[in-house]
């Protein structure tokens, strides 16, 4: 994964557990009401309840305060809003109509209720038959006055449908009723207050008697009671109005209490418009035009009305606060589901971040085993150019040292030899510089700086004008073989040149040619290269390392690989000795003294030791010092070990030869000869003789034995040429050394 893919994953994620809440559809309504009463108050707490019942829907209130200016701002700043829907009481039929149009033309729909609109651009319309309500009451006050009296009317705001339509109502039903006489219609406002101003001012002129005031609702009728009695304490006057609130001091208790003798239920239902309104959002068939029913309130229904309304208040009550608990719970389940959502982002990203610091690791981690790689690989480049180049230069310069320091050469000649020696010497420290790319430095100036120490001194053959070789004397017939492995046949042949007067030379073009040479002839030293087809010098030098009859060979490794780590290995196959090509005639020569030198160390080592040590196995003599470096191997140790123990086991046997010894401990004639006598300097004859020669020395000195059973013992056939023997080897007679 990519960091770029990071946020692309948040938003994904935060999308998916979004949407696993569900449908998100949320309504926004605008509520536009033309005044504010306790009749408003009532429709707003109902529409609220039933907006309840519907997912995301939210309602909006204004109320215009009985101004036309203002509710046609109200409605406007709806529509800018962007709000689904708007419901609207207008104040007025016809005042409020270019915004009802304004609206319907942003496609907003907008349900009319209560009162009319003069305007057809409107979805639907949902109210009560105040026509209906105006007659029914003009009938209930004739009926009650038996057909005769005076009657006044109180109307609502002129111009409000219900005002006018209330009216039409009231006027038809009482033309019915001859006797009944429509002694005023004053104006008032729907408010008690103009209805009291309107009756004082009737009152003021009229001077007959009024038997019933029908106002257009319960608030103008108790206005305008207060202004009749106010005129006339002992007035006989009987009120009704319209609306029959059941909510405290609205129109039922009035009835109730006999301050009305009537009034109708002019109904509020504002469930029933949030149900027409979610119709019309969620595209449902609905009624265009809606008629809500209402009723006639008396004295005689009132009570029971009352006690209805006051149920319906409780269970209405009851719900809001299950509501207001749901969405209590609602807001804290939203919280946690936050607070979850956040927990599996910061989880997220978390894992994103673990997960990316391990690919950073991840890739560093490549990426330097990748270069080390690369390096491995420049460096065997390197190593295998600069064998190459280093191998024909080695054959150019080491000649002509070797031509020069035998100093038989004419002046001029050897002004030549030397000048072509130096210019070699140079190019060869140039190519050492240049392919030994690991030790070239740069100054901060960035230019090369010149380390001639690149290529040791050992490895520059130096012209020096004194001979460090003889003639060539021929190597005489005893001569000790030495073994060369090297897949180069110059290098071969210059080494052969090199060291044939004082070696017998043998030669393997490969470490498996040369391990077969070195078992058969067990030389005396080995001079490998390491790079080398079918088996390299490494595994020659581990083999012969780990072979009893040719683990004491000292091995000189002649190589190109000049890195410490590689010198390193070479030590740890077993090699004696490395040496870096390219290489000094000189110091091979000198390198080889060495180690032969040691191995004779070591020799006269064990002639001093052998028969003791092999006679007794335990070292007791430290006659001669040697140094660590010609310390025998732990493997030629245990070889002198095992010898030592077959020669004990055997002494007694005269007919004992160096064949059975050869075969217990598993080496051939030969491979057993070339071994002791390198180890020891001493023929494996000689060394049993010395051995069996010790023992009787041993047993003359410790027991009571007589000389014949000593000399049987120790495997002589006859005690006098066992006397001879002891002679020879100690100067003394055996019988001189008797005890007693
Ligand atoms: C409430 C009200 C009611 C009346 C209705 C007519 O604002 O005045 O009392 O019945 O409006 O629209």
């Amino acid at each position: 994964m990519k960091a770029s893919h990071l946020p692309s994953l948040i938003i994904f994620l935060a999308a998916l557990l979004l949407s696993c809440s569900g449908d998100n559809r949320t309504f926004e309504i605008g509520v536009s009401q033309c005044s504010e009463d306790i009749w408003r108050d009532k429709f707003n707490q109902e529409l609220r309840t039933g907006s309840y019942g519907y997912d995301g829907v939210t309602l909006h209130f204004a109320s215009a305060d009985d101004s036309d200016t203002r509710q046609i701002e109200q409605i406007n700043r709806f529509v800018n809003r962007g709000v689904d829907l708007i419901i609207v009481a207008p104040n007025q039929t016809n005042t409020i109509t270019p915004a009802i149009e304004n609206a319907y033309r942003h496609h907003i729909p907008v349900i009319v209720y209560d009162r009319k609109s003069g305007s057809n651009h409107y979805s639907a319309y949902i109210g009560a038959d105040n026509r209906e309500i105006g007659r029914q009451m003009g009938n209930y006050i004739a009926t009650r006055l038996q057909g005769r009296g005076r009657v006044v009317e109180v109307m609502g705001l002129r111009g409000s449908s219900p005002a006018i339509e209330r009216h039409e109502g009231f006027a038809e039903a009482l033309r019915a009723y001859p006797g009944i006489e429509l002694a005023g219609t004053l104006q008032g406002d729907w408010t008690g207050a103009s209805a009291e101003r309107a009756m004082r001012r009737f009152l003021k002129r009229e001077k007959g008697k009024i038997d019933f005031v029908f106002g257009q609702n319960d608030r103008m009728v108790m206005g305008a009671r207060d202004a009749v009695m106010a005129h006339d304490l002992q007035s006989t006057t009987r009120f009704c109005g319209v609306d029959a609130l059941p909510t405290h001091g609205g129109g039922l208790e009035q009835v109730r209490d006999g301050l009305l003798e009537a009034s109708y239920i002019y109904p509020t239902h504002g469930d029933k418009v949030i149900e027409l309104a979610m119709k019309i959002l969620t595209h449902q068939p609905y009624e265009r035009e809606k008629k809500l029913k209402s009723a006639l309130v008396t004295r005689e229904n009132a009570n029971v009305l009352l006690l209805q309304a006051e149920e319906v208040v409780r269970q209405s009550d009851d719900l809001n606060r299950l509501h207001d608990k749901i969405n209590d719970y609602l807001s804290r389940y939203n919280t946690q589901r936050w607070i979850l959502m956040m927990a599996v982002v910061i989880l997220i990203l978390l894992v994103a971040a673990i997960f990316m610091t391990y690919r950073y690791y991840y890739e560093r981690i490549r990426i330097n085993e990748e270069r080390e790689r690369m390096q491995d690989q420049q460096l065997n480049f390197f190593t295998n150019v600069s064998h190459e180049i280093r191998t024909p230069l080695t054959l150019i310069t080491d000649p002509i040292n070797h031509i020069v320091n035998r100093g038989h050469l004419k002046d001029h000649d050897f002004d030549t030899l030397r000048s072509t020696a130096r210019n070699a010497n140079e190019l060869m420290t140039l190519v050492s510089d240049i392919l030994d790319f690991k030790k070239i430095e740069f100054d901060t100036a960035g230019n090369r700086i010149d380390r001639q120490e690149n290529i040791s001194d050992e490895n520059v053959p130096e012209i020096t004008e004194t001979a460090i070789r003889e003639a060539d004397p021929s190597p005489d017939d005893n001569s000790e073989t030495l073994l060369i492995v090297d897949d180069n046949a110059d290098i071969r042949h210059y080494l052969r040149v090199v060291l044939h007067n004082r070696f017998h030379i043998i030669e393997a073009a490969n470490g498996q040619e040369g391990l077969r040479l070195a078992r058969e002839h067990i030389p005396v030293l080995i001079i490998s290269d390491i790079m080398m087809p079918v088996m390299n010098g490494l595994e020659l030098c581990q083999q012969v390392k780990g072979d009893t009859a040719t683990s004491h060979i000292p091995v000189i490794l002649l190589t190109a690989k000049s890195e410490d780590s590689q010198v390193a290995e070479g030590y740890k196959s077993g090699a004696d000795s490395y040496i870096t090509k390219p290489f000094s005639s000189a110091v091979l020569m000198a390198r080889i003294d060495n180690i032969m030198q040691s191995r004779e160390q070591l020799r006269r080592h064990y002639a001093n030791l052998s028969t003791s040590v092999v006679a007794d196995g335990v070292e007791t003599s430290t006659a001669v010092r040697i140094d660590d470096q010609s310390q025998p191997s732990v493997r030629d140790q245990e070889f002198i070990g095992r010898l030592h123990d077959i020669i004990q086991r055997h002494m007694i046997e005269s007919e004992f030869s160096v064949e059975v010894m050869g075969s217990e401990i598993g080496l051939s004639r030969v491979q057993l000869y070339r071994k002791v006598k390198a180890l020891t300097g001493l023929s494996p004859v000689e060394l049993l003789r010395k051995s069996r020669l010790n023992k009787a020395d041993q047993l003359l000195r410790s027991t009571g034995m007589n000389i014949s059973e000593i000399a049987y013992t120790v495997g002589f056939t006859s005690p006098s040429y066992f006397s001879k023997c002891f002679k020879d080897e100690f100067g003394i007679q055996p019988v001189e050394l008797m005890r007693g």
